[in-house]
This record gives C-alpha cells, structure tokens and sequence, in this order.
C-alpha cells in the first residue's frame, strides 16, 4: 500500500521558551491530505505551542523549535487557524 501524501509531517520536536523552559520533547504528528487531526491535552500540555511551532509563531514569545523537523508539503495551500 501506497504511504498517504502528507500535508504535514512533525517528527519529533523539542521547544523551549526563553532558553531554559522545555515544553515540548519528541512530538510528532502526521497530517494526511484530506484527513484532520485532533490535538487533545490537559491545561498547560503544549497544544498552543504545537499549533505556534507549526505556523512559526514562537519567536514573539521567545521559543524556538531546538530539535526535530517541521515538513510541509507543496501542496499544502496554508490556512491554520490562530493558537489561542
Ligand atoms: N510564551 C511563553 N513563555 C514561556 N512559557 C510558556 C509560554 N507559553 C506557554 N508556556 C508554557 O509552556 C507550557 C505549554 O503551554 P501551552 O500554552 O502550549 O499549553 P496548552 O496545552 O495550549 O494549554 P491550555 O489548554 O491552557 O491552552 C506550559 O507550561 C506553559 O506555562
Ligand atoms: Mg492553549
């Protein structure tokens, strides 16, 4: 079987704010095309800075992607909605 063309491949990120505070270790997610992913998660887990990690949105609150890799296809004609 054929593997699905990915809109979005995230393979193993790390985040830290600020230099020091490490919020996100080894998080991967695979968006195919036509499908739609969920993320779910307690207060404070690392949902928000899922979403800013993959719309580079972490520099204006001083966090950086240190580890892993964010893919985006060519075919993916962007449009996500805005971390709250
Ligand atoms: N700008 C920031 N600077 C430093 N730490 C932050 C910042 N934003 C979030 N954090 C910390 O990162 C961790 C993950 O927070 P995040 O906001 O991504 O979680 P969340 O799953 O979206 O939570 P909620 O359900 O409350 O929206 C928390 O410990 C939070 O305090
Ligand atoms: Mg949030």
């Amino acid at each position: 079987m054929n593997a699905p063309n990915l809109l979005l491949n995230v393979n193993g990120i790390e985040v830290i704010y600020n230099h020091v505070a490490l919020v996100l270790k080894g998080v991967s997610l695979q968006v195919p095309e036509g499908g739609i992913v969920a993320i779910l998660g307690g207060n404070g887990a690392g949902k928000t800075t899922t979403l800013r990690a993959i719309s580079n949105l972490l520099k204006g609150e001083r966090g950086e992607v240190t580890k892993g890799m964010i893919e985006y296809s060519r075919s993916w004609r962007g449009g996500i909605a805005s971390p709250t």
